[in-house]
């Protein structure tokens, strides 16, 4: 059982991190303790040796990292690799420094190879190279993998607990479209078009490759159980993912009609598709006991009823 000593939650003004923050408040974990960028850059090694030698957390959920779209991704991918790597390395060197009791990592489906077989189980991991436009996050991902996986297996503990969610999405998501994920990005235009009452919208890519996608509620409670359960075999990260994936296509065709936007999406297919299939195998966490609860359907309408009441451009 969890002690009342507090669990810092890294990144939780973040996608992920706001939800972790919502399913632990209500849990009785005990204290949560949470500091914004501007008062802790955890890029910043003696500000993060600080700020653990001052709140001494047992446990950490280290939702704290550069993320984004492809465009993105390819625009700054030097940015990706310093910053994760930094905040990983500091973190986890303090989380050890000071004695955590358990720390939850958040890799992503981006590692797996891009030809990797589906669905794919977290054996494949480093079986292949990474889809290129995305290969610095990838990369900087892979190594907080490895970080969690040689701290457990120098120092003889199963503390550090690598997780690997599929896309997620939900409340705190980015929804601008140059920097955003691809369900948010597409949430933003397509009622954009329909505010506007646009003809058509051009969509980026072919809307063929087949994406799965996880609700940040779904992943937080599947913190929640890891921080509440020990698991047996930590020689591999665990997938997160709700064992169904969509093609983009049909993924904008459920945006639009959520939406209320009847014109015709149109595929501009001179812009890259990114991998062709990235549906996770989570059979290893199911096996333990946890299971998502959150389909894509209501997943969708709650996100988008989100949207429309706190973000700026849909309230206005
Ligand atoms: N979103 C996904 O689909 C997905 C899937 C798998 C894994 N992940 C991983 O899960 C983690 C969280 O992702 P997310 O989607 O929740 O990201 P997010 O919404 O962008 O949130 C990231 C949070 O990290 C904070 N942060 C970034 N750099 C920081 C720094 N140097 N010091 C302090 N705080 C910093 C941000 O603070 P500011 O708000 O101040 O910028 C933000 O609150 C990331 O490591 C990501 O790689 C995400």
């Amino acid at each position: 059982m969890v002690a009342s000593c507090g669990i810092y939650v890294a990144g939780h003004n973040g996608l992920i991190g706001s939800a972790v923050v919502r399913r632990l408040s209500g849990a009785g974990l005990g204290p949560l303790v949470t500091a914004d960028r501007r008062s802790l850059d955890l890029a910043d090694h003696l500000a993060v040796q600080a700020f653990f030698a001052a709140n001494r957390p047992d446990y950490v959920v280290l939702a704290a990292g550069k993320v984004g779209g492809i465009v993105e991704n390819q625009a700054h991918p030097a940015d990706f690799m310093n910053q994760n790597l930094a905040i990983q390395l500091n973190v986890f060197a303090a989380a050890h420094q000071y004695g955590v009791k358990k720390l939850l990592f958040f890799g992503s489906s981006c590692m797996y190879p891009r030809e990797c077989s589906q669905p794919m189980p977290e054996t494949h991991l480093l079986a292949g190279k990474p889809e290129p436009t995305s290969a610095a996050y990838a990369v900087s991902k892979l190594a907080g993998i490895q970080m969690c996986l040689a701290y457990n297996q120098q120092y003889g503990s199963k503390r550090f607990i690598p997780l690997i969610p599929n896309s997620v999405y939900g409340p705190n998501d980015n929804f601008d479209p140059k920097t955003g994920h691809v369900l948010s990005a597409l949430i933003h235009r397509l009622h954009e078009a329909k505010m506007q009452k646009t003809a058509s919208v051009l969509l980026w890519g072919t809307g063929l490759p087949r994406r799965e996608f996880v609700h940040a509620d779904d992943v937080a409670d599947a913190c929640l159980f890891l921080l509440t359960h020990d698991v047996a075999d930590l020689e591999l990260p665990l997938n997160i993912g709700i064992g169904v994936d969509y093609s983009i296509r049909e993924l904008a065709e459920a945006i639009a009609g959520i939406v209320g936007y009847r014109g015709r999406l149109e595929w501009d297919t001179s812009k890259p598709d990114g991998a062709p299939r990235k549906l996770l195998d989570s059979s290893r966490i199911y096996g333990y006991g946890w299971t998502p609860s959150v389909p894509l359907d209501k997943g969708l309408k709650e996100t988008y009823a989100w949207y429309l009441t706190h973000v700026p451009s849909a309230v206005a």
